[in-house]
Formats: structure tokens, C-alpha cells, sequence
């Protein structure tokens, strides 16, 4: 079993376990939380994983998977939020009906709310090598999903409805909706790792061009995706008359600024030697995606 298939096994058998189950009530509330961490390409925690195996050269221990899940139910919560009516008014994720869809409107506010709080739970729970570590984790987490992160970067998002936007503006957002919880994940594995200050600081490098190169992508595949090879509404940024990467740039100069980007992640990456080969293997299978993308198109 390669690797990537490896984590997704493990952070999905954290999930399984850890999750209350759905017929511990309220029962309609954590069912609707099963439903919302099924399925996804478990990519952030993947790079828990894989940022810890790159820090201290060997494979994660067992409890790096609670890392992993906490930063996955974060994501989970994020997308149900950002799939509202309110918000992208979106139909399915992960190949399934969107959460508000088959559980209600306001349960899904309550299934994001209660994701969040539990990924902070996990987290804080978490056997970190000093209770110090520990806390930082928790902060660096916090940090990038508040108003400075990704949540403000949705806020900065919602605006851009029919409204003109400079690429500078938009990399900011982009950085924020999408880079922080990226780097966050990165960080988290090499906190488990006990990773240097300079050890950090390359990883937060590799974070920067990776994070806003993957939400340049997602916009590639807005256009060109379709809900069978997505799981989710392609076309809805369109829709929505969103300004993003594809309409600054065309599809192909957004198509080339994805993989560009995911060009100097890799190059950041060389500075942590042969233990990256698995964060290699994650940049590498998001350039895939986009670059798959134009042959769908052609
Ligand atoms: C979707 O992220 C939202 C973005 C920030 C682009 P993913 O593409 O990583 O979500 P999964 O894999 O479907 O969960
Ligand atoms: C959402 O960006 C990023 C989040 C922080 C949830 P999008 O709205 O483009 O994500 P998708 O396309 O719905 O997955
Ligand atoms: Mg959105
Ligand atoms: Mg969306
Ligand atoms: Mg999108």
C-alpha cells in the first residue's frame, strides 16, 4: 500500500472511532457529522503525515492520526458552512447530497459548529511531546480558521460577487481561505515532529505557494470538472459571477499559475531532503489534478 493510501486508511480509522456515533443522540446532529466527514481526498491529513515523516525520517506514530483528524473535521466543517444556502448555495460534496441538503439548514449550521469544536478537542487531546507543544498547536489551529484565516478569507470571498478584483486582492483571500489551513497542517506535523524554528519556517515555505496554487486549481476545476469527477457542482463559481483565477486569467494562465506554483512548493520542499519524498508525492498529486484538467477541457 503506498502512502498516501496509507494515511487516508489511518485518519479514516481515527474518524470512525472518534466520531460519536449517529445513534448517540441528539442522533439527527451526529449522524449529520458522520455524513459530513465522508469521503474528501484526506489531503490536509496527509500532510500532517507527511510533514512529520519529512521532519524526523520516519513514519508517524499512531497518535498523529488525532492531529489529522482535527485538521480534517475543521475542513469538514468548513465546506458544510461554505456549502449554505447563505453562502455557495451548493447541492452535493463528496459525491453525496451537501449536508443542509439531507439533514436541514440548521442543522448543518449546528454540524459545522460542533466540528469545529471537536477538531479543537482532538487537538488539545492529543499526547503532544510537552504541554507547551501542545498549546501551540492549538493556537497555530486557531489562528487559521478565525477572521485573520479562513473564515475571514470566506467573508473577503462572499464579497466578490459581482465586483472587480485586482490579482493582488485575491491572493490575499486565497491565502487566508485556503494557504492558512494548509500551512496549520503542515506545522501540526512538524510540531509532532518536534520540528526546529528553521525546520518550521521551511515548512510554512513549502505552505505558501502550495496553498495558494491548490485554491487556483480548485478554480481550474470549477470550470472544467463536472459533479462525477469532482463530487461536488462544478460550474458554480459562474454561477455565482464570482471573480476568481480563471476569470483574471483565462483558464489556461490559471491552469499554468497552479502549476508554477506547485513548481516552488516542490523546489522549498528539496530543502528537507530525502524524509519529503511523501510531501513531494501530495504536491505531485495536486499538479495532477490540474494538469488532468486540460485534458478534460481539450
Ligand atoms: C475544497 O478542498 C475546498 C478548497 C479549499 C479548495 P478539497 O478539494 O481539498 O476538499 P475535499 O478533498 O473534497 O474534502
Ligand atoms: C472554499 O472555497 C474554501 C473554504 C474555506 C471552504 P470554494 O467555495 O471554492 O470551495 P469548493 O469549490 O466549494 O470546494
Ligand atoms: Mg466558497
Ligand atoms: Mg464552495
Ligand atoms: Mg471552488
Amino acid at each position: 500500500m503506498d502512502r498516501l493510501s496509507r494515511w487516508k486508511r489511518d485518519v479514516e480509522a481515527f474518524l470512525e472511532e472518534a466520531l460519536p456515533a449517529a445513534d448517540e443522540p441528539p442522533r439527527l446532529l451526529h449522524e449529520a457529522m458522520r455524513h459530513a466527514l465522508k469521503g474528501g481526498k484526506r489531503l490536509r491529513p496527509a500532510l500532517v503525515f507527511a510533514a512529520y515523516e519529512a521532519i524526523r525520517g520516519e513514519g508517524a506514530p499512531a497518535w498523529v492520526a488525532q492531529v489529522a483528524g482535527a485538521v480534517e473535521a475543521l475542513h469538514a466543517y468548513s465546506l458544510v458552512h461554505d456549502d449554505l444556502p447563505a453562502m455557495d448555495d451548493a447541492q452535493y460534496r463528496h459525491g453525496l447530497p451537501a449536508v443542509h441538503r439531507k439533514f436541514g439548514e440548521a442543522t448543518a449550521i449546528l454540524v459545522g459548529d460542533a466540528l469545529q469544536a471537536l477538531a479543537f478537542e482532538w487537538l488539545a487531546g492529543a499526547p503532544w511531546p510537552s504541554p507547551e507543544v501542545g498549546l501551540k498547536a492549538v493556537g497555530i489551529l486557531a489562528r487559521s480558521a478565525g477572521s485573520r484565516g479562513l473564515v475571514g478569507g470566506q467573508q473577503d470571498d462572499l464579497s466578490l460577487e459581482r465586483r472587480e478584483a485586482e490579482e493582488a486582492e485575491l491572493e490575499s483571500l486565497y491565502r487566508r481561505k485556503t494557504g492558512m489551513l494548509l500551512e496549520a497542517s503542515l506545522r501540526l506535523g512538524g510540531l509532532a515532529a518536534g520540528a526546529t524554528p528553521e525546520e518550521e519556517a521551511i515548512l510554512s515555505a513549502i505552505a505558501g505557494p502550495m496553498g495558494l496554487g491548490y485554491q487556483v486549481a480548485d478554480d481550474v476545476l470549477d470550470v472544467v470538472g463536472t459533479l462525477e469527477t469532482l463530487g461536488k457542482d462544478g460550474g458554480l463559481d459562474e454561477e455565482r459571477g464570482r471573480v476568481t483565477y480563471v476569470t483574471l486569467l483565462g483558464l489556461e494562465g490559471a491552469r499554468e499559475k497552479a502549476l508554477g506554483l506547485f513548481r516552488q512548493a516542490r523546489e522549498a520542499a528539496l530543502a528537507l531532503g530525502d524524509g519529503a519524498q511523501g510531501l513531494q508525492e501530495i504536491i505531485a498529486v495536486m499538479a495532477q489534478r490540474v494538469a488532468t484538467a486540460r485534458e478534460m477541457q481539450a
